[in-house]
């Protein structure tokens, strides 16, 4: 049985997004799954990342889509972690999934190496910059329960306040 089939987005103010997700302890049938389940919601929701919370499962398992410039291939990121952020902060406007109507500069480095699992269990390091390290950074965000709405600069903040107060009552 697919234990991850009918998963669906999961929006903001959902308290699974503000929970530390768990590490994955094996690589299985049922972690396959579930990146399938992500990757379809993904595709459907026309996102370009997606973190396993935004489907209601606490546990760290990420995914990037193929980057719109193609320099990158869609992927899955079992248990990531950053092993090093490097370069001068950059602005740039990001939404996310959980948020929807919601964006704002978020300041993030530009260059980033992450070291993760694959859905075969096999490791891997990757050196992402542009679009790929500003999304590896927002995805892995969400594994420990943080979101842009925290990073926004406070000007908006102010500019999200009534589309955020209305989300949160339940749009
Ligand atoms: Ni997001």
């Amino acid at each position: 049985m697919n234990a991850s089939a009918g998963l669906r987005l999961v929006l903001h103010p959902d308290p699974v997004l503000r929970r530390k997700a768990v590490p994955v302890i094996s690589v299985d049938e049922g972690t396959r799954e579930l990146a399938l389940e992500m990757a379809r919601i993904m595709a459907e929701e026309e996102g370009i990342g997606l973190a396993a919370p935004q489907v209601g499962r606490s546990l760290r398992v990420i995914l990037t889509a193929a980057m719109p410039d193609g320099s990158q291939m869609a992927r899955t990121w079992i248990n990531p972690i950053v092993e090093r952020l490097e370069g001068n902060l950059v602005e740039h406007d990001e939404g996310c999934l959980s948020l929807p109507e919601i964006r704002g500069m978020v300041r993030r480095p530009p260059l980033c190496v992450v070291r993760a699992t694959d859905e075969h269990g096999q490791e891997f390091r990757m050196e992402a910059q542009g679009l790929l390290a500003r999304c590896l950074q927002h995805e892995i965000d969400h594994l420990d329960g943080v979101l842009i709405i925290d990073r926004f600069t406070p000007l908006d903040r102010l500019a999200n306040r009534r589309k955020l107060k209305q989300l949160e009552a339940g749009g």
